[in-house]
């Protein structure tokens, strides 16, 4: 009997449910060269629905998700709502009750011409981030004290935990044996100004010890900003913490082309995990059909690869690749002269031309 797996799907706002659309394409159409099913069951929320009903996102409808294998989800964030109350609401409830403490971020050039960096080719751009993904400012443990007055204080609290910090620096120094490329794990961080960052350089040492194989680099979060541009080929894997981990990889994504092809994984190893492009809803080009999918794309070949299909995993990720080196998709911008549909054409095409190999 051919495997199915559940897949809940948050489409979100802005470009959200257009990149979606086009992910679950190619997902469908992976799933039957490979002989699984993807069954999916769509999930409403973002600003519109929000708007209809005031609803976030309902204990019921999280209960559910909870069932499923895999969840996919576009982006999330509208002007009309008061900033953070859906990104928490729904992105940063999902990452903190499902307990998903690795956010995954790879950093891979496919196409020479792609990269903004003078001289550097897809040999130089391949690492990847983890990004811790469950504590550090983003816990929210935040407040006003005379607020609205000349005299107000505001606070938000960065915290990191002993067996937070360990457990994704584990898990960092484990794929970095598995990728097996550079044998490297840096550790990004400030503790030179945020002494409370101290847990991680000792959590890091400590932990280090128990991977011989594995060489320890340290940077400093605005030196690694330096290194990522001027020789990025000196990463090969990277642990940081949540905020640092989120600034790092929009730049990151640069480097690779842009974010319309980063994709994300938010994982709890072993458990019901999600994944994501990086890039926001960005309403300005929402349901304009310019708006590139492949950031989604990319984001369903990380899920199909955590699923353990990694054959078609790979599968997508060569299509886009092939796609990218021929310029056939000649850039990663809402400006690349394709619409979303005709990208998602294009990597449909590209699949069928590998499955008739
Ligand atoms: C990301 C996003 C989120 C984050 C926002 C939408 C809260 O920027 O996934 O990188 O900061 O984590
Ligand atoms: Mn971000």
């Amino acid at each position: 009997m051919s495997k199915e797996y559940a897949i809940a799907v948050i489409p979100g706002d802005g470009i959200g449910p257009e990149v979606v659309r086009q992910g679950l394409r190619v997902l469908e159409r992976v799933a039957a060269a490979e002989g699984f099913a993807a069954r999916t069951t769509v999930y409403p929320f973002g600003a519109d629905h929000f708007l209809k009903t005031r609803e976030i996102f309902p204990d019921k409808a999280f209960d559910e998700v909870k069932g499923h294998d895999a969840i996919l989800l576009g982006a999330i964030g509208d002007p009309r709502i008061e900033i953070g109350l859906l990104e928490f609401g729904i992105i940063a409830k999902l990452r903190f009750e499902l307990d998903l403490y690795v956010n995954l971020r790879p950093v891979r050039l496919y196409a020479e011409h792609l990269c903004p960096l003078k001289g550097k080719t897809p040999e130089d751009v391949d690492f990847i981030v983890v990004r811790e993904n469950t504590e550090d400012a983003y816990a929210g443990m935040r407040g006003f004290f005379k607020k609205g007055t000349p005299d107000e204080v505001a606070t938000q609290e960065i915290i990191f935990t002993r067996k937070g910090t360990e457990r994704v620096i584990r898990y960092a120094f484990d794929l970095a044996r598995r990728r097996g490329r550079g044998k490297k794990l840096t550790l990004v961080d400030k503790a030179n100004a945020v002494r409370a960052m101290d847990l991680w350089t000792r959590t890091f040492e400590e932990v280090g010890r128990e991977y011989p194989d594995i060489a320890r680099e340290h940077a400093y979060i605005d030196a690694a900003t330096m290194w990522c541009v001027k020789n990025p080929e000196w990463f090969d894997t990277v642990v940081t913490s949540n905020m640092f981990g989120d600034i790092l990889t929009d730049l990151a994504a640069m480097i690779q082309g842009g974010l319309g092809i980063a994709a994300s994984g938010n994982i709890h190893p072993g458990r019901l995990s999600l994944f994501e492009p990086i890039h926001g809803s960005a309403p300005k080009y929402a349901g304009k059909n310019v708006a590139n999918p492949l950031a989604t794309v990319m984001a369903v070949s990380m899920m199909l690869d955590y699923l353990g299909e990694t054959r078609a995993a790979a599968r997508i990720e060569d299509a886009v690749a092939g796609l990218l080196r021929s310029k056939r998709i000649p850039s990663l911008g809402s400006d690349s002269g394709l619409t979303t549909e005709g990208i998602g054409d294009l990597v449909l095409e590209a699949l069928e031309q590998k499955a008739a190999v």
